[in-house]
């Protein structure tokens, strides 16, 4: 079966972003001038992705308003002359069919995609995280996973490297076999979210985009309160491996930003930037000027 329908959970609190996400959903943040969750959603439409659930909470109406379309700023836009601007706002707004469910608590990463059940239904889905941005020349992190997908029918985790000292961070995967940095897949015999230094069974990190089987509902159901005291995805993927159901890792490409993380976030920033002909050359100018200054 094919995988057509993506779930993005953006319910968090944003806790590491206030005083700003006191009242603007850190999924708005802007990467220039893009909300970063759009990033997530053309990744999406571009893997081939047709229906998109986004898991919400009662802060993040402007992210609905953001896909929506907006008439009366779209005609003063055609009326002062600028129509071109004016369509592309017009197809933010037409990118995919994107609907909206809350996760009245915040119970964590697993508790918001059993929100997703009723969307999901049966079959074999996406989810991809909005903190990790995934930046791809050729073909996204999330169309690497599907292809892996079409080939084993299985859970597929899209991972890469981190630094060892970061892997507290992560959920955290066990290969079935040492890995060479050249291996596009291997299997997965054990996960940990965010295992100490020491435990960690390998430096393969869990990147934010996973294709999950149904089944995880029931793994869902029965994880208990984890890290944080959260319903963790992880601990639902990791009682996946102990039933002997295949779960395979896709070492995706691509150059991935933690953007849920200020530093990660900044230079996000300054490569977008520097990739756009209207601010390279200023930028590049004043970060000349600044290194002298430092
Ligand atoms: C979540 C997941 C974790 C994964 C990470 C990727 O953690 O629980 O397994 O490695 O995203 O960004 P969070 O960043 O929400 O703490």
């Amino acid at each position: 079966m094919r995988v057509k329908k993506a779930i993005i959970p953006a319910a968090g609190l944003g806790t590491r972003f206030l005083p700003i996400t006191k009242s603007m959903p850190k999924e708005m943040l802007p990467i220039v001038d893009t909300p970063n969750i759009q990033y997530i959603v053309e990744e999406a439409v571009k893997s081939g992705i047709e229906e998109i659930l986004i898991i919400t909470n009662q802060n993040k109406v402007a992210m609905e308003n953001h896909f929506d379309i907006n008439y009366e700023l779209e005609m003063r836009l055609r009326e002062s002359g600028k129509p071109e601007l004016a369509d592309y706002i017009h197809q933010i707004g037409n990118l995919i069919d994107i609907h909206y469910v809350r996760q009245k608590e915040p119970k964590g990463l697993g508790h918001a995609i059993l929100c997703a059940e009723p969307f999901v239904s049966n079959e074999p889905f996406a989810v991809m995280l909005g903190d990790d941005l995934i930046v791809n020349e050729g073909k996204p992190a999330l169309l690497q996973l599907l292809d892996l997908y079409d080939v084993k029918k299985n859970t597929i985790l899209g991972v890469q490297k981190v630094p060892h000292s970061d892997v507290s961070k992560y959920g955290i995967v066990e290969p079935s076999h040492p890995v060479l940095d050249s291996a596009d897949r291997f299997k997965i015999i054990g996960i940990t979210e965010k295992p100490k230094i020491s435990e960690a069974k390998s430096d393969y990190a869990v990147l934010g985009r996973y294709i999950l089987t149904a089944d995880i509902f029931d793994m869902l159901k029965q994880t208990k309160n984890g890290i944080n005291g959260e319903i963790q995805l992880t601990d639902a993927l990791k009682m996946m491996i102990e039933a002997n159901r295949p779960v395979w890792g896709c070492h995706f490409t691509g150059n991935r930003y933690d953007i849920g993380d200020k530093f990660g976030f900044l230079k996000a920033n300054i490569d977008f930037a520097l990739k756009r002909s209207d601010l390279k050359e200023s930028l590049i100018d004043y970060i000349k000027k600044l290194a002298k200054t430092l």
